[in-house]
């Protein structure tokens, strides 16, 4: 339909980006599409709407020089093939129009810079100027121009990179990874919204911790969840060491993920531990202690969740709820019901016992924080 429409219209018409890059790598069933046009996209789009049996209604966004329907369960988007050019304190940049090149320079990874020719002479034609191909081959997250101006352009990106690095378990190009590093502040002109729908993602992935290690790598998680950070290292007073709290947490988080795909759950993880920084103390006769963490575990989620803008509703609570509630891990793996104070627990956690039950036998079968640092690194 879109070559039809293509043709009719007289433009050249190209299918780019994600598409491309989960058509070869085989990645499920798309839930949008992106076509570039050269030319205007808005036109094309109300062109293969008139097409289209079931005559879908067409979004305009005028600002933006983008249009969008609903077809074949899809999203399908499109846009007019432009150049790009950024100023220093906007995500927005400023457009003109241009040529399909053009629009593959302003892309933000080689792997989604590939397009696809829609009309008849080119029908299926790769256009890869980068050799996204050969990245997607080798698991490279590479951009297409100097990783500095690409970063510096969109600091969204630099989530982006680590976000498609975790989902496809690819590699950051050493380059682009040191970008980041030297970028990282200018994420801070970033929405939250915007930052967390990229966690979310990570969150979302197999192996959690392998996108959460490259945050802390590139220090962008000092930045985004300071409170996490706090937990690294390990202190060692009169021969008595505790273990490293970060390491320890992002293995909890891989375990959790193995046994669920429940976003909260897993948020829930990653922040179980997260009042044991500010609560630790060094007792003479009894060693280290973080007593009282898990009060002041739920309070700080409650903080982040605000400064995140994750949602304050139930959702909010019922991680509050856990991380609260964690500290008992064996007993209540063990479902010990002679102690008082877990029966009390069980009773407390109500319906989200089978849950608060998962995130505890998380946290006891992680076995060496130390040895999962070193395999990050
Ligand atoms: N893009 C970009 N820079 C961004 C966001 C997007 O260059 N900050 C480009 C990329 O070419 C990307 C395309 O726009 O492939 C579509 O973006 P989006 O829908 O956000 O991502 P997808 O690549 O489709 O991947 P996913 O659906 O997994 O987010």
């Amino acid at each position: 339909v879109i070559t039809q429409a293509s043709e009719e219209i007289k433009l050249e018409s190209y299918v780019i980006g994600g598409f491309v890059r989960d058509h070869i790598l085989q990645r499920g069933e798309p839930k949008d599409i992106d076509i570039v046009a050269v030319g205007s996209g808005i036109e094309l789009a109300k062109k293969v709407a008139e097409i289209l049996p079931h005559k879908p209604k067409v979004q305009v966004f005028k600002n933006y020089g983008t249009a969008m329907l609903r077809a074949y369960d899809m999203e399908i988007e499109f846009v007019g093939a432009r150049k790009e050019s950024y100023q220093k304190d906007s995500r927005k940049p400023i457009v003109e129009d241009g040529s399909l090149e053009d629009d593959q320079n302003r892309r933000d990874f080689t792997i989604n810079a590939l397009a696809l020719g829609l009309n008849e002479d080119n029908f299926g034609n790769l256009l890869d100027p980068f050799d996204g191909i050969e990245d997607l081959n080798s698991k490279i997250i590479r951009t297409p121009l100097d990783p500095d101006i690409t970063y510096s352009d969109d600091p969204l990106r630099m989530l982006r990179a680590i976000r498609f690095a975790t989902q496809l378990n690819f590699k950051i190009e050493k380059e682009s990874l040191e970008a980041i590093g030297r970028n990282k502040k200018r994420i801070k002109i970033i929405s939250k919204e915007r930052i967390t729908e990229e966690l979310h993602k990570i969150m979302l992935a197999e192996k959690p911790s392998k996108g959460f290690s490259l945050l802390h790598k590139t220090r962008l998680l000092h930045i985004i969840m300071p409170e996490l950070t706090a937990l690294e290292g390990i202190d060692e007073i009169e021969g008595q060491k505790h273990k490293d709290n970060f390491w320890h947490t992002l293995e909890v988080v891989d375990n959790i993920a193995e046994n669920t795909d429940d976003l909260w759950l897993r948020w829930a993880a990653l922040l179980h531990d997260i009042g044991k920084a500010p609560t630790k103390k060094f007792h003479k006769k009894i060693g280290w202690t973080f007593h009282g963490h898990e009060f002041v575990g739920a309070k700080m989620v409650f903080k982040l969740f605000k400064r995140l803008r994750l949602p304050l509703n139930d959702k909010m609570k019922y991680v509050q709820k856990l991380v609260l509630m964690s500290s008992r891990p064996i007993a209540i793996v063990d479902n010990d019901v002679t102690d008082s104070a877990v029966r009390r627990l069980i009773f407390d956690a109500g319906e989200d016992i089978e849950d608060l039950m998962t995130l505890c036998e998380a946290d006891i079968t992680t076995k060496n924080p130390n040895r999962f640092k070193k395999y990050h690194n």
